[in-house]
């Protein structure tokens, strides 16, 4: 067996990552790096989650691609008539509750098990199941039992009462709207990348959403959030962010909720959470969180001059779903719950226009002696 040589890095006509390599063109979002915009299907996201509640916003992004044969009633009507049938998944989640199972664990365990019926689109019973799942995964993992939804209420203001088992106050359901509506979409991400990949097979719209949430489960992408917590934890107090960040970076470690591959400024996403902050009491973690990120950037700037290094969506996430009383066990789950519309656009937007993806790679391990 002969060695083929070792490139030191990939060929000229590769990239590392797929970094700036065109493998869709869609009609769903778009991102402008440089200047830090995010537009959705024509509107720009700050608008989109300042006007629109989470069921107005996924009917804005499916139009004429998803549902488009679905006579009225309205989304929220539908994701509540799906989210009682998603109910029905709920013994085979507690057959499981003495397993040392994660809340995404329970979550891709309840998504697998659940029955699709062929007269509504896949879409809509799927994203529908998302809050029943996600509040029951979280209840299940913390020994309650489910609460069974109530298809009257919208999607954000069921989802909290599913998950607290209490009536939720209208500013907690209006930050869980602008959360889930920033999160939407965002251009070909990991997960929705994902999506695509095996929606580009044929395989049904569930398969491709379970491919997604694994892509979603890596700190590198929706896992970022709860690791901000961690570190707000860790630092304490302002007084201390300076020296720890400083810390941090001299050890050779990323801070999570900063730098993005497309952005090479701020995240937009991440002023619109903020924004939605402003409508919250000025609670001593928002205080702590505002420091560490003057810090951050202070530090990343110095460690990192020549890469443009900002805050991204995840660390304001933390930092509103925490306000929101939302445990950080459940924040991964919860971004999936927002991004399942998105996905499932992409999922049949490739479909109707996509072809097999199946990229190609350079080899380079030992070759036979021939
Ligand atoms: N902290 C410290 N250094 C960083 C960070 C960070 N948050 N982000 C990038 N760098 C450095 C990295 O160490 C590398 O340095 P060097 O060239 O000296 O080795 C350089 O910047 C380039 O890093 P990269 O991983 O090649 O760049 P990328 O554009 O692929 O990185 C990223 C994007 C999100 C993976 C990265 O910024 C990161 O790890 N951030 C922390 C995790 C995080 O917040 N993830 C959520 C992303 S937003 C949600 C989403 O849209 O998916």
């Amino acid at each position: 067996m002969t060695h083929a040589p070792k490139p030191s890095s990939l060929a000229p006509d590769q990239t590392d990552g797929l970094e700036g390599i065109v493998v869709a063109h869609t009609q769903l979002s778009h991102i402008d790096g440089t200047k830090g915009r995010l537009i959705v299907k024509g509107v720009p996201v700050e608008h989109l989650a300042g006007e629109m509640c989470f069921e107005d916003a996924v009917a804005h992004l499916w139009a004429g691609q998803v549902d488009e044969d679905r006579a009225e009633p309205s989304l929220q009507q539908v994701f509540g008539k799906a989210r009682q049938s998603a109910f029905s998944v709920i013994p085979t989640l507690l057959s499981c509750r003495q397993e040392p199972l994660s809340r995404m664990d329970r979550l891709a365990l309840g998504l697998a098990a659940l029955p699709i019926t062929p007269d509504i689109p896949e879409s809509i019973q799927i994203t529908g199941a998302f809050p029943v799942l996600v509040s029951a995964a979280a209840r299940i993992a913390s020994g309650k039992d489910p609460v069974k939804p109530d298809p009257s209420l919208s999607t954000a203001a069921d989802f909290l009462r599913m998950m607290t088992g209490a009536k939720p106050e209208q500013w907690a359901i209006d930050g869980l709207n602008r959360y889930l509506v920033t999160i939407l979409d965002h251009g070909l991400n990991a997960s929705t990348f994902t999506a695509r990949v095996v929606a580009s097979t044929r395989a049904d719209v569930k398969y491709a959403v379970l491919a997604a949430l694994g892509a979603l489960s890596g700190p590198l992408h929706g896992g970022a959030p709860g690791p901000v917590l961690d570190m707000l934890d860790a630092v304490g107090s302002p007084d201390n962010a300076e020296k720890w960040i400083s810390e941090r970076l001299s050890g050779g470690h990323r801070l999570m909720g900063f730098g993005h591959r497309i952005y090479r400024t701020r995240d937009p996403r991440a002023d619109v959470l903020k924004s939605g902050l402003r409508a919250l009491a000025k609670t001593e973690r928002l205080i702590l969180a505002e420091a560490v990120e003057e810090a951050a950037l202070r530090g990343l700037k110095a460690a990192k001059p020549n890469r443009q290094i900002d805050t991204n969506v995840e660390f304001y996430t933390a930092v509103l779903l925490d306000a929101l009383g939302i445990d950080r066990t459940l924040f991964t789950p919860l971004f999936a719950m927002g991004r399942v519309a998105g996905w499932c656009a992409h999922i049949a937007e490739q479909k109707r226009t996509g072809k097999l993806i199946r990229p190609s790679s350079v080899y380079v391990g030992p070759m036979p002696d021939l």
